[in-house]
């Protein structure tokens, strides 16, 4: 048995996990700082930092207290090193090195994104690869093909605005708390997704790439009148408020379904996963399920725990890197784009 420490500071919740083989999560501690962040109205970068040196160790120790593990059960150290707020992934790499340097075990980076790709697989039976793993967070929207835990390949990612943080724009113009995604998910249940017709942009026809900022701008528009950013929102209902946030919501899971479908029929595989923060939406987790079964592919969605920033994802990946041999040196970086 391999048993894998995972670290994640990549944005705004601190988390450590225990993973054994790549699959069984003996513990997965996630400190969120959302608190912190919701007067701001996003995540304030240097707060992050902050927060992230105050909670590591003790997360840490918690997620190592759960798994009853002392570090001469840890095989490796997985940390996320790209992409993220570099302030924030500096926290956890240099906290990932020390350990590893103090305990005399191997150190070993993770992609983050790629790591959301892998979280739809943990505690699976049987590995769902090769798959299409769509991939939407608050910082990315991507679609890949995995054919294997150290095979992630990008097929075509956002232009501009990530889902999610169109998700969170949206909420905020609709006067909704941060972060928004979980909000819009809640206004639109039981709201009418017919309301408003919001723009799909599909870019080319083939084109595997996304963009959300024509989306993001339509909202605000039919809120406060063309060319207008205030004085909309005061007139409208609490129904009316419910039934703009359904239509956009619909308008974000027909490209993400319909995309995801493209690059199926682009390159003949059938399976499908998808993973990060906007992955705990119940709208894109039926819409996909149902347009997987239609085509009879085989789909999953990572589970609740793993969608948003979480240890686990990091270790469980990370496992399949340290098996693969990919052992970084002390001199790892924090880097803020993918690779
Ligand atoms: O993966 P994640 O935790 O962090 C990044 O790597 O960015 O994703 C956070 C994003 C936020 O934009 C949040 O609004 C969105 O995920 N999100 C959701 C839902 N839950 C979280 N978006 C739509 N519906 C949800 N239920
Ligand atoms: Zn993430």
């Amino acid at each position: 048995m391999t048993t894998i420490l995972g670290i994640e500071t990549s944005c705004d919740e601190t988390s450590a996990s225990i993973v054994d083989d790549g699959m069984i999560v003996r513990s997965n501690v996630v400190s969120s700082q959302i608190d912190l962040h919701k007067k701001y109205g996003g995540v304030v970068p240097e707060i992050a930092s902050r927060a992230h040196i105050e909670r590591l160790d003790a997360t840490i120790e918690e997620a190592m207290s759960i798994a009853s593990c002392t570090k001469d059960d840890i095989d490796a150290i997985a940390v996320t090193n790209r992409p993220g707020l570099v302030g924030a992934l500096l926290i956890g790499v240099t906290a990932a090195k020390t350990l590893s340097w103090a305990w005399g075990k191997p150190l070993v980076a993770v992609d983050h994104i790629r790591a959301h790709a892998y979280s739809a697989a943990i505690d699976l039976p049987a590995p769902p690869w090769p798959a299409i793993g769509l991939i939407v967070s608050g910082g990315h929207t991507s679609l890949f093909r995995i054919d294997a835990p150290t095979s992630i390949e990008l097929l075509g990612a956002t232009t501009d605005d990530a889902a999610g943080e169109a998700f969170d724009k949206v909420a905020s113009i609709l006067g909704l708390p941060y972060p928004g995604g979980p909000e819009i998910d809640k206004a639109a249940r039981g709201a009418n997704p017919k309301a408003h017709h919001f723009p799909r942009t599909m870019l080319d026809r083939d084109s595997l790439d996304f963009s959300f900022s024509g989306i993001k701008t339509a909202v605000l528009y039919h809120v406060h009148g063309h060319g207008q950013t205030r004085g909309g929102l005061e007139k409208l209902s609490r129904e009316q408020i419910n039934d703009i946030a359904a239509s956009f919501q619909q308008a974000v899971v027909d490209v993400l379904v319909k995309k995801t479908m493209l690059a199926v029929a682009q390159t003949g595989l059938s399976s499908v996963v998808v993973g990060g923060g906007v992955a705990a939406n119940s709208s894109l987790r039926s819409a996909l399920e149902a347009a997987c079964n239609e085509r009879s592919l085989r789909f999953h969605a990572a589970k609740m725990a793993y969608c948003t920033d979480n240890g686990a994802m990091i270790a469980a990946l990370g496992y399949h890197n340290f098996q693969a041999g990919q052992i970084a040196s002390l001199n790892l970086d924090a880097c803020p784009n993918t690779s």
